[in-house]
């Protein structure tokens, strides 16, 4: 799906055409639409999405930008919430349809070490690049995504709107870090827990209830299972294709230290007076 570039309604075709276009990481094109970077055959669903979707005050989104770990938390989630429905979006705070903003549902919001992300990124979408086009280089991906152009980018502008919106909504937006997830993961689910307002009671404690959703969500036992090892997603990306390493810091396997500082400088200086740090 990430090839294709002609799924556009009448409606939103002239709208589209009016807005800044940049060649994508893959080889569909990427349009800025209020602020934030769209593959372009995905904008139909995102109007649609603003204009027509309606959350239940009951309801807890996950939120992510790409590659920052949505799958991991989804299953955790999944699992927390009794197999419930689980909604997720990578959609950015201030698009969110105003449905989700004006109820009381919540949002739990995945960031992540953007080094970490940018080289987790390059790695997926390469594998969907057309052969005869071979790997993004590197240095390449560095430009676009230092310079915001990436898939629901500028990656700073997505963690800052949700940052923001967690300062000042507490109870309504859950702010996450993968980092803190896999330094203390059983912290982690039992806080996911109490902020879904279903806390873990003593026997629950007791009988190795966190510790089952850990084994259960594990990198390995996930990447493991039948269903993602030979299953699809609905827009046909292989499960499979969502597993790599799972690891924290492995940008040193692929960037020199400059590189990295090159990420560091453009996040030290958006995110600038916000209180966040990676
Ligand atoms: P890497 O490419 O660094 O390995 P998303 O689900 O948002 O697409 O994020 C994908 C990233 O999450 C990948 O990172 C993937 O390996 C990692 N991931 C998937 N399942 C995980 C798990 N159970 N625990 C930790 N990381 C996981």
């Amino acid at each position: 799906n990430y090839l294709r570039d002609d799924v556009k309604s009448p409606e939103c075709e002239d709208l589209l055409s009016s807005l800044p276009s940049e060649e994508g990481w893959v080889q569909t094109s990427l349009r800025l639409y209020r602020g934030f970077w769209f593959l372009s055959w995905l904008l139909n669903s995102v109007f649609a999405c603003q204009n027509q979707f309606q959350v239940h005050p009951s309801d807890i989104l996950l939120v992510t930008s790409p590659k920052c770990g949505t799958t991991w938390l989804k299953a955790i989630l999944f699992a927390l919430l009794n197999h419930a429905e689980l909604l997720a979006t990578h959609l950015p705070y201030s698009l969110l349809p105003r449905s989700v903003r004006h109820s009381n549902c919540k949002l739990v919001y995945l960031c992540r070490n953007p080094k970490d992300t940018f080289i987790s990124m390059w790695h997926y979408f390469n594998k969907f690049r057309p052969e005869e086009k071979g790997q993004l280089p590197l240095l390449e991906g560095l430009d676009k995504f230092c310079g915001g152009i990436s898939v629901y980018g500028p990656y700073w502008d997505h963690v800052l709107g949700y940052h923001k919106a967690s300062s000042e909504m507490p109870e309504k937006v859950l702010f996450v870090k993968y980092e803190e997830m896999k330094a203390d993961t059983s912290v982690q689910v039992r806080r996911l827990a109490d902020f879904n307002g279903r806390p873990f009671n003593e026997e629950e404690l007791r009988n190795g209830t966190v510790e089952g959703i850990l084994r259960m969500c594990s990198f390995d036992n996930l990447s493991a299972s039948e269903v993602n090892r030979s299953g699809k997603l609905p827009t046909g990306v292989e499960n499979k294709r969502l597993f790599r390493k799972g690891e924290v810091g492995d940008w040193v396997n692929y960037m020199s230290a400059e590189m990295g500082e090159r990420i560091d400088g453009v996040m030290e200086e958006k995110l600038h007076g916000s209180g966040l740090k990676f």
